[in-house]
């Protein structure tokens, strides 16, 4: 008999030694979670120091994406059958998310350019550009330019998941068919429009929210959503600008490793509008 067998049982209910031990028939929280393959992710390919924390904030980044792309995919089913409170949850998630992919800059600044060049040779031509989960948030929020799917085509599966989105209708795309929904003026041109194409500017839509954000109370679910795509996009701004600045004071303006002028580029991306009315409405009232 061992020592632990002999010892009279503890009765403390907050001590360590009575949490379970026994794993072999349970899950254990490394199993659940499959701890091991997400750390056997995490290879640097040099010595440098800083390359650990430069692989930390990219898959810490691209977890969140996962979840932003699982919660706006699930928003956006239950919004083309017209239910609009559950949605309102699930984007109030995303603003969350996209606030800690935000805060991520904060630890990557801690890396120098002088850090950042003892390793950048690994990587050859990988780039953030080629982010398939960016691309299809992106594609879901209503960005849409078929270009983008080109960085994809070695990866078929991929390909055609972004695909589909692209053709798909965006979130912007079913806010508009809910305002059609409650009897507001939505020409059938923009209700079935080419979703492959970027969405174009809309005077009868500009119109639409118009009479939404002036009568709050009656449009009350379609306004707090249209003020949820507000949060959303704010927030996808936050995370641009401070990309660019992050990578501005890294690299300068050196052409990016995904073959891009660099700071050039993403500043143009700055100038994205996902829901242009959302943001003109202001002005009109
Ligand atoms: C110091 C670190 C970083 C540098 C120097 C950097 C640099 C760049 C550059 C120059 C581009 C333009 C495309 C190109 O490569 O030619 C780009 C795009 C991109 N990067 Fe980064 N990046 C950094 C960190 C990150 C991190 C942590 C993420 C998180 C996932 C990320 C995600 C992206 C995405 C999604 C794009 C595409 C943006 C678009 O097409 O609008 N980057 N990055």
């Amino acid at each position: 008999m061992s020592q632990a067998d002999s010892a009279p049982p503890n009765t403390n209910p907050d001590a360590p030694e009575r949490a379970y031990s026994d794993f072999t028939r349970s899950l254990s929280y490394g199993d659940y979670l499959r701890i091991d393959t997400l750390t056997s992710a995490h290879q640097p390919v040099t010595q440098a120091h800083d390359e650990h924390l430069f692989i930390a904030v990219h898959h810490i980044s691209e977890v969140w994406l996962n979840l932003i792309v699982q919660e706006l995919r699930a928003a956006m089913t239950l919004l083309s059958a017209g239910v609009t409170d559950a949605p309102l949850k699930m984007l109030s998630r995303v603003v969350r998310a996209q606030e800690q992919m935000t805060n991520a800059w904060e630890v990557l600044k801690t890396m120098t350019p002088a850090d950042y060049l003892q390793f950048r040779s690994a990587f050859g031509r990988a780039s953030g550009f080629q982010s398939a989960q960016y691309r299809m948030m992106e594609f879901l929020l209503g960005n849409r330019n078929a270009t983008l799917l080109r960085p994809h085509q070695h990866r078929p599966d991929l390909y055609g998941l972004l695909e589909a989105a692209l053709n798909a209708p965006s979130l912007y795309d079913l806010a508009l068919r809910l305002l059609s929904e409650r009897g507001l003026a939505i020409a059938p041109s923009v209700l079935e429009r080419d979703f492959a194409q970027p969405y174009v500017q809309n005077d009868e839509v500009l119109a639409a929210w118009l009479t939404v954000y002036r009568d709050p109370e009656r449009y009350w679910d379609v306004y707090e959503l249209a003020e949820k795509l507000i949060d959303v996009e704010d927030n996808f701004r936050r995370w641009r600008f401070n990309h660019l600045t992050t990578v501005e004071r890294t690299i300068g303006f050196k052409t990016g490793s995904g073959g891009t002028s660099g700071v050039g580029y993403l500043r143009k991306a700055l100038d994205t509008v996902l829901f242009p009315e959302l943001w003109q409405v202001r002005t009109e009232l």
